[in-house]
């Protein structure tokens, strides 16, 4: 099959609405990551996205809309979910609810609840309004790499799988949406993303948890409340170790596991702050942003996860971030890609 790359337009939107409403997949950017669409009515659909992605079928799927009058047919709310879409949509914010018969299983991977998310980036919207169908998409890379956050990237991942991807630059939250459980007793982030637990505990008014496994692997027995928390992750090739502890400790430190990979041959870098690349010059610095700024952090790290397996990466050493804020977000993905392996300086 073709791939073809389309930048955004009417031309464009027609022809990625005959895909989707005769069964086909779209790949297309929304404001976390770009997403793999297919029309969520269609069970067949569905199941090629899984398909293309090489998906376990036990991992189920966000339904995307374009207004909230679609979720009458989709879903129940639960209580608290009206006030958090009226703050926070069109945005990065993921909500369980009580599904209808409508959906088809496939989506939900037979669980009662379906995720539902309202993308605020305009080419998602645009998207959404020609073909006028709930949408359900993943990330649009294959299964275990990161996601992708430009076209490029889904061109790596989906070339010769999918017709269309729709071309509209660098995602700009640049991790996937906050996945929230509010079915099943007090809200509980399944997964962190840009609307961060404070933002979410301001509008409810009430404690947010944040599940235990997003900073640590899932143990042994353990059920998975999200089953994505089940898979290994945003995993480049190369093994990666964070590294943590005071910032005159952690730099230096820094510079001796990455001199003492490069002695014996490992193809070896850094990941560590715009403040630090000049210190750590000679130990092959990737900036991954200010310290001070997790957002920008979180916008480049995916970019940056995949260049080390462009690189042939075999070693990384990388600096960490306070896990609050956006800055959850990034220390979820960061420590899945090091199976949370983690040294102390
Ligand atoms: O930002 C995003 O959310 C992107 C863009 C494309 O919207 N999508 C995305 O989808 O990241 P995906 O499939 O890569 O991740 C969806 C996550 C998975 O961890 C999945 O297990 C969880 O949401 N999920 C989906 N439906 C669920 C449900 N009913 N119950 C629990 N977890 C669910
Ligand atoms: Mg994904």
């Amino acid at each position: 099959m073709e791939t073809a790359l389309l930048k955004p337009g009417s031309e464009t939107y027609a022809r990625a609405s005959e895909i989707l409403s005769s069964g086909g997949l779209v790949a297309f950017p929304t404001e976390t990551v770009y997403g793999l669409g297919a029309n969520a009515l269609d069970s067949e659909a569905v199941l090629s996205v899984f398909a293309a992605k090489g998906r376990p079928a036990d991992n189920p799927l966000i339904v995307h809309i374009h207004d909230q009058a679609q979720l009458e047919p989709l879903c129940i709310l639960p209580k608290g979910a009206r006030e958090l879409m009226d703050a926070f949509w069109p945005g990065p914010l993921t909500i369980l609810c009580e599904k209808k018969p409508a959906v088809p299983d496939v989506v939900t991977a037979g669980l009662p609840t379906v995720a539902v998310r309202m993308p605020s980036h305009p080419v998602a919207r645009d998207l959404l309004r020609a073909c006028g169908l709930p949408i359900a998409a993943p990330s649009a890379n294959s299964s275990g790499r990161p996601s992708p956050t430009t076209a490029a990237h889904v061109l790596e991942d989906m070339n010769g799988k999918i017709p269309l991807i729709i071309d509209g630059g660098m995602c700009d939250v640049g991790v996937e949406s906050t996945v929230l459980d509010l079915c099943h007793g007090d809200p509980v982030v399944l997964r962190p993303g840009g609307i961060t637990p404070g933002m979410i505990s301001k509008v409810l008014e009430c404690e947010v948890k944040v599940a235990g496994s997003v900073l640590r692997p899932l143990r042994e027995n353990e059920t998975a409340l999200s089953p994505g928390m089940r898979y290994k992750h945003y995993a480049p090739h190369a093994v990666v170790t964070l590294v943590e502890g005071p910032e005159d400790r952690v730099v230096p430190l820094l510079r001796k596991l990455y001199q003492q990979q490069a002695a014996e041959g490992v193809k070896s870098c850094v990941l560590c702050f715009t403040e630090h690349v000049s210190a750590l010059s000679g130990c092959h610095p990737h900036d991954i942003g200010s310290s001070s700024d997790p957002s920008e952090i979180a916008h480049r790290l995916f970019d940056i996860l995949r260049k080390l397996d462009e690189e042939g990466m075999e070693a990384v050493f990388s600096e960490v971030i306070p896990p609050e804020g956006v800055g959850l977000a990034v220390m979820n993905r960061l420590g899945r890609a090091a199976a949370f392996r983690t040294l102390q300086a």
